[in-house]
């Protein structure tokens, strides 16, 4: 399948200041990745792993203190090829946002204004971009629109807080997908909810990918939903992806003994032994460790990976892993 998105050697750090001496945080330290067209995209990792990041470089919402240090980000959109990291701001505007990348942020409320009614935020998004010409025609559109990923014409003449958190995060992502984008990026937006209405937001999700063929990047810290929902996994650790493969591939056989530690974490029913739990917390990306930065935490680490970072390592399958362990194991390192 061909690829929508190519990003090479990406380095994304928050520049802060703090009682005059100034830190840079390396959210995102040297990314390489790519999404296909037509795939479900799942990105994985602890809390403050830089997963939130990497999107709003993704999706071209980079705002201070975040600052591009290296890299590039190539999308091969409907109209043509761009490096999305040197699009003016009002053509990102006009021509990107929402119409080629829809996202659906982390705690996606903050795209319903609580003071408008749905339609209105649905008119507010329509009208920048295309403007409005025949107000019926419009209300009808907008009304099939969200019939179509069904939802209760009613949601429309609603104002956000008389809306359940599943209804509104399915609002959300109809408002994300009005235009057809070629890529919706959604950050944790199951998190809030509970198992049941998750599955039917997730549900929602998988229906618009496979009607419309576009890419989905969907960002979560849960597995199970991965295992659920992607086709292809991206583990991220410490500002760095560190594993990635075809969902049943990297369920299978994860590689990273981070991975292996996310997914023996899950719970399966019935199994009373309790997991191996994984000791202490990601680091500070002000000052990451050398080396390996999952070094400190993992149970398998040796004298090398204190001090060298490891190499990306093509396992086959598609698979690759970041860890020394693997050095002599994968099909490159052999020959
Ligand atoms: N505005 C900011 N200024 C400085 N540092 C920031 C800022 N936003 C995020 N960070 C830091 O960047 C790192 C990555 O954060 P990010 O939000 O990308 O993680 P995440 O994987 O999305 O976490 P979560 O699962 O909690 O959403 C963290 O160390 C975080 O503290
Ligand atoms: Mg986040």
């Amino acid at each position: 399948m061909a690829n929508l998105l190519q990003v090479q050697g990406l380095k994304a750090y928050y520049k802060t200041e703090m009682y005059g001496i100034s830190r840079l945080v390396k959210a995102v330290d040297d990314v390489t990745m790519n999404l296909k067209k037509n795939e479900i995209y799942g990105i994985a990792g602890e809390s403050s792993c830089g997963k939130t990041t990497l999107i709003k470089v993704l999706s071209g919402t980079i705002k201070n203190p975040l600052k591009v240090y290296e890299g590039s980000v190539n999308y091969q959109f409907k109209r043509g090829e761009k490096d999305i990291l040197t699009v003016p701001n009002d053509e990102l505007q006009r021509d990107i946002r929402w119409k080629e990348i829809a996202y659906v942020m982390q705690g996606s409320m903050s795209v319903l204004n609580p003071v408008r009614k749905v339609m209105k935020t649905f008119e507010d998004i329509i009208a920048t971009h295309e403007g409005i010409k025949n107000r019926k025609e419009f209300n009808e559109r907008i009304r099939e629109h969200v019939k179509k990923l069904g939802l209760p014409p009613d949601v429309l003449k609603s104002y956000p807080h008389e809306l359940s958190g599943g209804m509104r995060q399915r609002v959300a992502i109809a408002l994300a997908t009005v235009f057809h984008p070629s890529l919706i990026i959604a950050d944790e937006p199951t998190t809030a909810l509970d198992v049941v209405v998750q599955r039917g937001v997730l549900q929602l999700l998988k229906e618009i990918q496979s009607a419309s063929h576009n890419t989905v990047m969907l960002v979560t810290h849960d597995m199970a939903v991965h295992a659920n929902v992607a086709d292809r996994v991206g583990i991220m650790y410490a500002g760095r992806l560190v594993e990635e493969a075809p969902a049943d591939v990297i369920f299978r056989r994860p590689r990273h003994p981070y991975t292996q530690h996310l997914i023996s974490s899950l719970p399966v029913i019935g199994d009373k032994t309790g997991k191996g739990s994984l000791d202490g917390t990601p680091p500070n990306l002000a000052n990451p460790p050398e080396g390996c930065r999952f070094h400190p935490r993992c149970k398998e680490a040796m004298k090398i990976c204190k001090t060298q970072v490891p190499a990306m390592l093509d396992m086959g399958e598609e698979h690759r892993a970041a860890c020394h362990l693997l050095n002599n194991e994968a099909p490159e390192a052999k020959q």
